[in-house]
């Protein structure tokens, strides 16, 4: 019995901590970016309202909308938040997307991750807009001279997160809520759509608060309160 013991120990011990625990980058990655995370939790957002449940913050965030506007999402894929948001919303709502996937490597996914084959299956009220954004952005924008009430991005990248705010960043005015599907607790955070947001917010001048987090994903709402910027 003490061999069997000491066989199984060893066998748990090496599986489990050396195995998994001691030579996996990712638990420490994921740890090192939790903490960062949390680090940026405490000087930027205590207050606001926190959410378990992915569906719970995104129609949160869709009930602080007060303006009207238009209801936007970048990075539709498989349609998943897309059917969270578009029966909340009383008219269109535009999404955006190649649907050929992701143009960069980012956190660990290869460029095409997220490509789809077939359209996704969504409300009625959603309008697509298929293409990349840089292309499809200008002309949306000649026939849509609204305000944004809502704005979803998800689309992963720095570079689309760019995009979006040179096109779009006067289209944000007082009461607009962006809903951002990755913005922290991931490996590499700060150089995604933390980044993109972060570098806008520098050079407009926009001003706004955190509404809402999440505590167990990457999601982040904010609240305009204010941009210079403002083509309204
Ligand atoms: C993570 S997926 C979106 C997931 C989706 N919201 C869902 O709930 O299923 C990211 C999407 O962003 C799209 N994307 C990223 N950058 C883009 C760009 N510059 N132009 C067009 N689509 C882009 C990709 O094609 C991909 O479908």
């Amino acid at each position: 019995m003490p061999l069997f013991k000491r066989t199984l120990s060893e066998f748990i011990f090496r599986r489990f901590m050396l195995k998994h625990y001691a030579s996996n980058l990712l638990l420490d990655m994921n740890l090192d970016a939790k903490r960062q995370t949390l680090d940026y939790i405490k000087a930027n957002m205590p207050d606001a309202p926190y959410f378990e449940k992915h569906p719970q913050l995104v129609k949160y965030a869709l009930d602080q909308v007060e303006n009207k506007g238009l209801y936007l999402e970048f990075g539709v894929g498989r349609g998943k938040s897309m059917r969270w948001i578009a029966p909340e919303v009383d008219g269109s709502v535009h999404g955006f997307d190649s649907f050929e996937g992701i143009q960069e490597h980012w956190n660990g996914n290869p460029i095409g991750a997220f490509s789809q084959k077939q359209m996704p299956k969504v409300p009625d009220n959603v309008e697509f807009h298929v293409g990349y954004f840089d292309a499809t952005l200008p002309g949306f924008l000649e026939a849509h001279s609204d305000s944004i009430a809502f704005l979803h991005v998800d689309c992963d990248l720095y570079s689309s997160t760019v995009t979006i705010f040179e096109q779009l960043g006067d289209r944000l005015q007082h009461g607009s809520i962006v809903l951002f599907d990755e913005y922290y607790n991931f490996h590499r955070w700060q150089q995604h759509e933390f980044k993109a947001f972060q570098e806008f917010v520098e050079k407009s001048g926009l001003t706004y608060e955190y509404i809402a987090f999440s505590v167990t994903g990457q999601q982040v709402a904010v609240r305009v309160l204010s941009n210079p910027t403002s083509s309204q």
